[in-house]
C-alpha cells in the first residue's frame, strides 16, 4: 500500500460527517459572493447591454443617453480597456464586441449607483445594427461547414476488417440537447481597488488563478496586482470553471476606473441568456457485432454544438472521445470528433465535461440494438464489459475492470432485480395503457484532467501557538463537500481532533497557480497536497525535543520555543500521467470511478407521462473519504443527469422569425428541472465495499462527475418501457431529453410497429440494419 493512501486507526477521513457549512446553508448565514455587497461602501452596480439578434454588425454604440439617466456613473466600452479586450484565454472571446455573436450577447456595461439605474442606463444606450445571417442548430452548422477548434480522431485496430466480420452491421443516428447548469447562485463578481489600484476581486468561480489571469490581462497588469478570492458557490457544475473571468473582468475594469467597489450579478435571465452550457452533440454512427453479441466495430462522428467561441470545447471533446467506450470493449474503432460553431451562448464544462456525450452515444446504440440482435439490453451491456487486462481506445489498461462485474452483481443483488422484472413482465401483461422498465447502466469514468499539466496542486498549513490549526488549499467549494474533506484529510494526517482545524476560503495570494476546481480531482490533488503539508510539519515536530510526552498543545508550543517552523506549503502533482492530444493516445487519467444503477420506471401510454418508481445504485468511491457527503453526491449527480436525459429542454428559436436565435426557455417556468416531485419514489445508493484505491489520499476516489452517467439507467428503462407497447423485438429510437412527449412519440411508434418483420429471426427497424 502507498504511503499516500494508507489510513490511520481512528482517522478523521471515513467519518460520516455533515458538510462543513451545512447549518449556515440551512439557515441562510453562508455568505456568497453578492452577500458581501450589503457589507461593502459605495459599490457601483452593472448591467449589460445585451443584443436582440443572433448575429449583427455593430455600426454604432451612443453610449451618452445613458448618462442622461439619474444615477448613471460610468458606461464601459472597448475603448476604456487598458490590456486585452479578451475575456478568454484563446482570444476568440471579445469582451466588448463589435460582431453580435449570439442572441443575448453583451456589447457593453452600465455601472450606476443602483441596480435600477444600471438598468434604465442600458436601455437608454442606442445600437444600430446590420443583421448578418446565422447558424443557430448544428445541423445548420453542419450543412454550411461551419466548424471551430482542432477535430480529433480516436482510432484502434481496423474498423473496415471488423465490419467485414461482423455477422450484423446497423447504422444510425443521434442528436442529443445540451443543459442549463441552474446552479442556485448565478454569475457574480463584487470588484475593489487599494490605494495602490491593486485589484481585490471577490469572485464566484471555480478556478481563482485563471479569473485572477483573465482581470490582469484585461487591465494590462501583472497578476501579482490581481487577487481573486472565492468564498463559496451556490453550484457551479462545471458552469464557473472559465465563464466567470469574464464578468471578473468588467467589474475590475469598472473598479479601476471609478475607484469604488463594483458590483456585477447576473439576474437569472441574464445567467441563462448570456453563459455557456452543456454541449448538445450531433452523432453519426455505425456498428457491428459478431453472433454472440460483441462489439467488433464501431465507426461514428460526433459533433459538439460549442456555440460561438471555443472555450472548453476542445478539451469537452477530447473527454467525449475518451469515453464513447464507456464501460465496453470495442476492438475496432474509429471516432472522429469536430465542434460546431453556431451564433449561440459558448458552451462548456458541464459535470462530466464530454464525457456523458461520448456514453451516451454507446448507451443508445446498444439500447437500440439489442432487441434487433434478439437480446434484452442487459444482457448485450454486460456481455461487452472490459474484462481485466484490456486496454482502452487510447491506450490505457482498465485497471480494477473487475469492479464493473462487482457493481453490477451488487445492484442484481441488492436491487432484487431478477425477481422484479418477471414481476414487470408480468405487470405489462396485464396493463394495456401503463407499462413499466428495469433498465441497468454502467459507468466508467477516468479521473484526472486530460492535459496532464493540469493534475497539480498547492495547500498552506498553519499551525498556531495554541494548537489550532487554519488551512488553505487551492480548490473552491461548490457545495460537493470539498471542504469538509479537507478537514478530515488535515486532523487525520496531523492526529489531531476535526475540532481543532479551521479552513480559509480559497484565495490566489494564498496558493498560486492552481487548476479549477474540475474534473472531480478536488479532493484527490488538494487533500494530497495538504496530506504533504501537514507531513511536513509533522517531521519538524517529530523533532521536538521531549516532545513524545506532550500533548498536542504542549507539543506546538515547546516547538515554536524551539523555534521549529510550524507552518507549511504543501504539493502535490499526480504521477504516471501522460497523454498525447494529437494521436490522442496515453495514460490520461490515474484510475477509473465505476458505477451501476437499475432504474425503474411506469409510462402512461396516453400521455407518455412517468414516473421513476425505485433507483439502485452501486458505486465505486474507493475507501469514502467522507461517505455522507458521497452518498449526496451520487444522488445528485444521478438526478442531475436524470433531468438532463429526461426533462430539462432548452429551445432555441431555430425560425426565420424576428427572434431568431433566442433562447426560448430562459426562466424556471419554460426550462423544467427536476425537484422533489421527480425524485425516485425508492432511491438506495451503496458505496461499493473493499475499494481501497492505492496511490491517492487515503485510500479514495474521486466522486463529483461519475454519478451524473449512472442516469442513462432512466433513459433506458423509458425506452424499454416505450417498447413494451409494441410488438416483442421492438427497437425504440428515442429522442433526448426523453420529456414525456418524447416518450410518447417514442411508445406511439412501438405501438404501430409491424408485429413480425424480423429476417433470419431477427428484427429489422429502426436503427436500420445494413449489409456489410
Ligand atoms: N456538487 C455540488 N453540490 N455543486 C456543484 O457545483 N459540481 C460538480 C461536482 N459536484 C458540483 C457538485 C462538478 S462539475 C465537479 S467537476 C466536481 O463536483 C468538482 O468538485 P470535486 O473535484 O471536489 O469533486
Ligand atoms: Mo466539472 S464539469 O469538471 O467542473
Amino acid at each position: 500500500m502507498s504511503a499516500l493512501s494508507e489510513r490511520p486507526e481512528n482517522a478523521a477521513v471515513g467519518l460520516p460527517l455533515q458538510h462543513e457549512s451545512a447549518t449556515l446553508h440551512v439557515t441562510g448565514a453562508a455568505l456568497y459572493t453578492d452577500d458581501l455587497v450589503g457589507r461593502t461602501r459605495d459599490v457601483l452596480h452593472a448591467w449589460p447591454v445585451q443584443a436582440p439578434y443572433a448575429r449583427a454588425r455593430v455600426r454604432e454604440l451612443r453610449t451618452e443617453p445613458a448618462y442622461d439617466v439619474p444615477g448613471v456613473v460610468r458606461v464601459l466600452t472597448a475603448a476604456d480597456v487598458p490590456g486585452v479586450n479578451d475575456a478568454g484565454i484563446k482570444h476568440d472571446e471579445p469582451l466588448f464586441p463589435t460582431e453580435v455573436m449570439f442572441h443575448g450577447h453583451a456589447l457593453c456595461w452600465v455601472l450606476a449607483e443602483t441596480l435600477e439605474a444600471a438598468r434604465l442606463g442600458a436601455a437608454a444606450v442606442q445600437v444600430d445594427y446590420e443583421q448578418l445571417p446565422s447558424l443557430v442548430s448544428v445541423r445548420d452548422a453542419i450543412g454550411a461547414g461551419s466548424f471551430q477548434g482542432t477535430p480529433r480522431r480516436l482510432e484502434r485496430g481496423d474498423v473496415d476488417a471488423g465490419f467485414a466480420a461482423a455477422a450484423h452491421v446497423f447504422e444510425g443516428e443521434l442528436e442529443f440537447a445540451g443543459q442549463e447548469h441552474f446552479y442556485l447562485e448565478t454569475h457574480g463578481s463584487l470588484a475593489l481597488v487599494d490605494e495602490a489600484g491593486q485589484v481585490f476581486v471577490q469572485s464566484s468561480t471555480q478556478h481563482p488563478s485563471e479569473t485572477q489571469e483573465i482581470v490582469a490581462h484585461v487591465l494590462g497588469v501583472p497578476s501579482h496586482e490581481v487577487t481573486v478570492q472565492c468564498l463559496r458557490m451556490g453550484g457551479a457544475f462545471g458552469g464557473k470553471e472559465m465563464q466567470p473571468h469574464g464578468f471578473a473582468a468588467i467589474a475590475a475594469l469598472g473598479a479601476r476606473l471609478t475607484g469604488r467597489p463594483v458590483r456585477l450579478r447576473l439576474n437569472r435571465t441574464q445567467d441563462m441568456t448570456m453563459s455557456g452550457k452543456r454541449h448538445g452533440f450531433h452523432s453519426r454512427w455505425r456498428v457491428g457485432f459478431d453472433d454472440g453479441g460483441c462489439l467488433v466495430a464501431l465507426e461514428a462522428t460526433l459533433t459538439a454544438d460549442g456555440g460561438w467561441s471555443l472555450d472548453l470545447s476542445e478539451p469537452v471533446l477530447a473527454r467525449a472521445l475518451c469515453h464513447v467506450d464507456n464501460a465496453y470493449w470495442i476492438p475496432n474503432i474509429s471516432v472522429q470528433g469536430r465542434i460546431a460553431k453556431t451564433n449561440k451562448t459558448s458552451q462548456t464544462a458541464f459535470r462530466g465535461f464530454g464525457g456523458p456525450q461520448g456514453m451516451l452515444v454507446i448507451e443508445d446504440i446498444l439500447g437500440r440494438c439489442a432487441p434487433l440482435l434478439g437480446l434484452d439490453a442487459g444482457e448485450l451491456r454486460r456481455r461487452n464489459f472490459y474484462r481485466p487486462g484490456q486496454t482502452t481506445p487510447y491506450g490505457q489498461p482498465v485497471r480494477h475492470a473487475e469492479r464493473l462485474d462487482a457493481c453490477w452483481d451488487g445492484v442484481l443483488t441488492s436491487g432484487d432485480v431478477r425477481r422484479r422484472q418477471q414481476e414487470i413482465a408480468r405487470f405489462n401483461a396485464g396493463s394495456p395503457h401503463r407499462k413499466r422498465g428495469l433498465a441497468m447502466t454502467p459507468v466508467k469514468f477516468g479521473i484526472s484532467f486530460n492535459l496532464t499539466a493540469f493534475n497539480q496542486a498547492g495547500a498552506l498549513v498553519h499551525v498556531y501557538k495554541d494548537g489550532s490549526v487554519l488551512i488553505n488549499h487551492g480548490g473552491t467549494e461548490m457545495g460537493q463537500g470539498l471542504h469538509t474533506k479537507m478537514l478530515q484529510v488535515a486532523a487525520t494526517t496531523l492526529g489531531i481532533p476535526l475540532s481543532r482545524v479551521r479552513l480559509a476560503p480559497t484565495r490566489t495570494d494564498k496558493v498560486p497557480n492552481t487548476s479549477a476546481t474540475a474534473a472531480s480531482s478536488g479532493a484527490d490533488l488538494n487533500g494530497a497536497a495538504i496530506k504533504n503539508a501537514c507531513e511536513q510539519i509533522k517531521a519538524r515536530l517529530a523533532e521536538v525535543e521531549g516532545g513524545d510526552r506532550l500533548t498536542w498543545e504542549q507539543l506546538v508550543n515547546t516547538a515554536y520555543h524551539q523555534r521549529i517552523q510550524l507552518w507549511a506549503a504543501g504539493f502535490y502533482k499526480t504521477e504516471g500521467l501522460h497523454w498525447d492530444a494529437a494521436a490522442m493516445r496515453g495514460q490520461p487519467f490515474k484510475y477509473f470511478a465505476y458505477g451501476v444503477a437499475a432504474a425503474e420506471v411506469e409510462v402512461d401510454g396516453f400521455s407518455g407521462a412517468y414516473a421513476v418508481r425505485r433507483v439502485d445504485i452501486v458505486h465505486d468511491v474507493g475507501d469514502s473519504l467522507s461517505p455522507l457527503v458521497d452518498i449526496g453526491q451520487i444522488e445528485g449527480g444521478f438526478v442531475q443527469g436524470a433531468g438532463w436525459l429526461t426533462l430539462e429542454d432548452l429551445r432555441w428559436d431555430e425560425s426565420d422569425g424576428p427572434h431568431r436565435g433566442r433562447l426560448a426557455t430562459q426562466a424556471a417556468s419554460t426550462y423544467k428541472l427536476p425537484s422533489l416531485s421527480e425524485m425516485p419514489a425508492e432511491f438506495n445508493v451503496t458505496l461499493l465495499e473493499k475499494a481501497h484505491e492505492d496511490g491517492v489520499v487515503y485510500g479514495s476516489k474521486a466522486v463529483g462527475e461519475p454519478p451524473l452517467m449512472l442516469a442513462f439507467s432512466v433513459r433506458e428503462a423509458l425506452r424499454q418501457a416505450a417498447a413494451a407497447f409494441g410488438p416483442a423485438g421492438t427497437s425504440v429510437d428515442l429522442a433526448s431529453p426523453a420529456t414525456p412527449e418524447a416518450v410518447y412519440w417514442a411508445l406511439d411508434a412501438a405501438r404501430k410497429a409491424d408485429p413480425d418483420p424480423t429476417v433470419d429471426g431477427v428484427a429489422r427497424r429502426q436503427p436500420e440494419e445494413v449489409s456489410s
